[in-house]
């Protein structure tokens, strides 16, 4: 049995002001007429008997509107009374499945074209799954990006996993040859993943089951889950552990993690850039740049973000400055 994971409780802080809290980017409906938490639904659906959405009480709605719109109406909520990243979220995935079940654990955020690389990758994966590996997707590098995991691989095997290198290692890395991007994406049984979360973050495994335990119907409470250390599951069991397989992912991948990789996006598509390389989104008026190069201009009702392309990632301090002082 195989279930699909999907986790939705990121706000994606990077893209704000497109995204923000009450609206996060994977249920904006910006880069097609569907928006990337329905696409990713649609995307995993023929590899899965069961839907799993981990997210907060503020997407709740969120995602049970789309899932609606779509006509799915079997699928299992899981509600986070705080974000404690991704291995707490998976855990409780984890938890609610039979120990056998298989998940195949997506984000809600990436733009991926489906098709058949994507289904030889996926089937491929649940087939490692049965064997007892977790099992990572890998992405060919492009460019020295320190916002994504790395992964050194050996065919199939795994020889090491490097989360968010920084800007040196990551150049060394995309030099090397022998290192793919991680996807985001993954796939193992419960109880395997389980077991390595235990051996590995052994106070995350334990916190995030005495936080299942008292959650009531899939909803976490706030006592608890703060117990939890907020850690990604790239560093809490990727990073240390010894059993992960990689496939490749030769299907188109984009992480619309930042504004660089909007950016790049909408280029692709052939989206209007002006003669300077700059970018204006959101709200359309009219809009110059002059003097200024790569930069991106984003418009909304009540807020405009200005970013030099390079410096996408900080925005969220941006997003961390306004959550704090206002
Ligand atoms: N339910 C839940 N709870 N979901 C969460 C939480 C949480 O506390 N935190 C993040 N998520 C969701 C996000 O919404 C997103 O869909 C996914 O989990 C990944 O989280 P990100 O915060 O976007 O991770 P990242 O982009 O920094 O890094 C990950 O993805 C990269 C590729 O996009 C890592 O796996 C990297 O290794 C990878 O390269
Ligand atoms: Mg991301």
């Amino acid at each position: 049995e195989v279930s699909h994971v999907i986790l939705t409780g990121g706000v994606g802080s990077r893209l704000w002001p497109l995204s923000r809290q009450s609206q996060p980017k994977q249920y904006l409906e910006i880069f097609s007429e569907k928006s990337l938490f329905e696409l990713a639904v649609e995307r995993n659906k023929p590899f899965s008997d069961q839907l799993i959405i981990v997210g907060n009480s503020g997407n709740k709605d969120l995602s049970e509107k789309i899932l609606k719109k779509i006509d799915q109406d079997k699928y299992t909520n899981i509600v986070e009374a705080t974000p404690r990243n991704t291995a707490p979220a998976i855990a409780f995935a984890a938890f609610s499945t039979d120990p056998e079940a298989i998940l195949l654990v997506t984000p809600a955020d990436h733009i991926i074209q489906e098709g058949e690389s994507y289904t030889k990758a996926v089937q491929k994966a649940i087939e490692l799954a049965k064997n007892d590996c977790l099992v990572t997707f890998g992405v060919k590098p492009t460019t020295a990006e320190t916002g994504y995991g790395y992964i050194e691989f050996d065919g199939d095997n795994v020889i090491s996993f490097r989360e968010k290198p920084d800007k040196e290692n990551a150049q060394s890395f995309l030099e090397a040859g022998n290192f793919l991007w991680n996807s985001g994406m993954f796939c193992f049984k419960s109880r395997v993943f389980l077991n390595e979360l235990e051996k590995l973050a052994p106070e995350v495994y334990q916190k995030s089951h005495e936080a299942w335990l008292a959650a009531e119907d899939g909803c976490l409470d706030f006592d608890n889950s703060m117990d939890i250390p907020s850690i990604s599951v790239d560093y809490a069991v990727m990073e240390r552990s010894n059993s992960i397989k990689v496939v490749p992912a030769n299907f188109e991948w984009s992480d619309m993690g930042s504004f660089e990789a909007v950016y790049e996006y909408f280029r692709s598509k052939g989206y209007a850039l002006d003669s300077n390389d700059n970018m204006h989104l959101g709200e359309l008026k009219p809009t110059f740049f002059v003097g200024v190069n790569n930069c991106i201009l984003i418009s909304t009702k009540d807020a405009n973000l200005v970013v030099s392309k390079e410096a996408s990632q900080d925005v969220k301090a941006v997003y961390s400055y306004l959550e704090q002082y206002h």
